[in-house]
Parts: structure tokens; sequence; C-alpha cells
């Protein structure tokens, strides 16, 4: 005879008139209400829940880095360690997903691929968010999100504000290194472009470890960081090669092309730099 587990434990909780269950605390009929197909195609459900689950992870590394960059400027290096730790084990999730997104094959993808009209993730505002705070600001981006006011402010926020980055070098000016001070009061709503004093402080962190071990492991977050990313949008490009080859995007991009592009750009140049410099 097999065990009831359930027969010992006289003290679970069934009776939820008046208490919150769990689905009620995660808001679960409302989450798992979202994934409505546009198609009958069985498989635009999983493209349906890769996509949702990507947002969600893209949720906390925006929460996370936050907290990071706040850490930082308080110089609470220690603090923003565990936060940058963290977004870089939901980067290996999400990166894992592209395992799962490349169980669907082209001939299944294109039964349902002319129902999203122009949607794309191009125009997911998570992940540019995720981009801002890591300071890659390109201005035709906050063009798509024109028509909702609420969603533009806190892009445009975020867009002018100094990304991860940008706090990170201010610790290193803190830490009494040379910093041009046209670094340090840089427009924070353009890209950051690599600079010479600020890679002399990293070399010098990095030649001399033990003065600057909490700089240094700061430096070696942030490359985990970018490392994990890159290695994101390489999967992403080389899936979306094999669900669609070389066509064009449904943002209208010109697909593969495009996203092969996209990564040629560094986040923290410097930092990659100095590698070969050492
Ligand atoms: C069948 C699956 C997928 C295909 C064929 C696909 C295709 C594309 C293409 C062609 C682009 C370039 C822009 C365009 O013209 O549309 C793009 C951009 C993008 N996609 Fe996907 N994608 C897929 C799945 C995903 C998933 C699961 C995510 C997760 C959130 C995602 C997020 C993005 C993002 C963030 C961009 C903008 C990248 C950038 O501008 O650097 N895509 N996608």
């Amino acid at each position: 005879m097999r065990d009831n587990p359930f027969e010992n434990e006289k003290s679970i909780h069934t009776d939820f008139v008046e208490n919150m269950t769990y689905g009620d605390y995660l808001q679960l009929d409302y989450l798992l209400d979202s994934q409505k197909r546009l198609s009958n195609h069985h498989d635009e459900m999983l493209f349906i829940i890769i996509h949702q689950v990507s947002e969600l992870w893209l949720r906390l590394i925006i929460h996370e880095t936050k907290g990071a960059i706040e850490a930082i400027e308080q110089d609470n290096l220690r603090a923003s360690f565990k936060m940058l730790a963290r977004v870089s084990k939901i980067q290996s999730q999400i990166i894992h997903a592209w395992d799962v997104l490349a169980t669907l094959t082209p001939a299944e993808y294109m039964e349902f691929r002319d129902k999203l009209g122009n949607a794309s993730g191009f125009q997911s505002y998570q992940y540019r968010l995720v981009e801002f705070v890591l300071g890659y600001k390109t201005p035709h981006i906050l063009k798509i999100y024109k028509k909702e006011p609420e969603l533009y402010a806190i892009l445009e926020d975020a867009y002018c504000k100094p990304g991860l980055y940008d706090v990170a070098i201010r610790a290193l000016s803190r830490h009494g290194f040379a910093i041009d001070q046209a670094v340090l009061d840089r427009d924070f709503s353009k890209t950051y472009e690599k600079n010479a004093s600020v890679e002399k402080a990293w070399m010098d962190v990095y030649r001399n470890v033990s003065v600057y071990w909490e700089l240094y492991e700061l430096a070696e977050k942030l490359v985990d960081i970018e490392d994990w990313f890159q290695q994101w949008r390489f999967r992403h490009m080389k899936t979306v090669e094999r669900i669609i080859g070389h066509k064009t995007g449904t943002g209208g991009s010109s697909g593969v092309g495009y996203l092969k592009q996209v990564l040629n750009h560094y986040f923290f140049p410097e930092l990659w730099e100095l590698r070969s410099k050492l």
C-alpha cells in the first residue's frame, strides 16, 4: 500500500473562507488569465509564456540593479554585491529559457507569426529600462512610448539618471582615484563612452587587488553581468536565426543582421579593454 503524506498531517490548513490563500497572495487568477492566444495553435502558449517569464525576471533585474545603484552611492559595496550576484543568477535563468523556446520549429512559428502584427520584443520597455540602468541610452526607443505618459515618464527618468557604471565610477573617485571631472559631470542621458582616466583607475585596482579588494569585486560583478547579457543577446540571435532564418523582424528591423550588430555594444568598455593590458 502507498503512503498518503497528508494522513499524518493533522494541522494542514484547509479553511480559507476568511484567510488569504497562496493564490490570493500571488494574484494567480490574474496571472494565469493573462495567456491569451490569438490563434488556435498549440505552440502559441509556449511563445506567450516564454516572453511573460522573461518579463517577470526583467522586473526583478531592474529592482535589484536599482537597489545596487543605491547601495553603491552610499558606499555600501558589500550590500550591492548581494544584489548584483542575484542579477547574474537571473540572467543565467533567462538564458536557459532559450532552450525551451528552441523546441519551437520554424514551421510551427510560421503558423501563428502573422497574428503578432508589428509586436516585437524590440518594444519591451523593461528590456530598455535594464539597458538604461546599465548605461546604454538609445534615444529612438523613448518615442515608442509617447502614447503612454506614465510609462514614458518612468523610462525618461531612468534615461536621464546615472547608470550602474556611472555610480561605480563615482565610487572610484570617492576612493581617491583621479577621474576626469567631465566624466563625473557628464550628461547621463548619453550612452557612456570610454575614458582614459577611468581605465587608469580600474588598471590600478586590478594591479593592486589586495589594496582595493571591494572595488575589484565590484568590477568583476559588473563583468559578470555584461558577460551574461552578451550571452543572452547571442542566444536570442541564434534562436531567432534557427526559427526565422534571415527574415525581417515583426518590429521592422533586418532581424538577425540587427541582432548581430547589437552584440558589438559594450556597457563597461574599460573593464574589458584592461584585460589586454594587464
Ligand atoms: C520565436 C521567438 C523570437 C523571435 C523570432 C524573435 C525575433 C526578434 C527580432 C527579429 C528582433 C529584432 C527587432 C524586430 O525587428 O522585431 C527581436 C528583438 C528583441 N527581442 Fe526577440 N524574438 C523572439 C523571442 C524573444 C523572447 C522570448 C524575448 C524575451 C523577452 C525577446 C526579446 C527581444 C528583445 C528585448 C528585443 C530587442 C533587442 C535589441 O534591440 O537589442 N525575443 N526579436
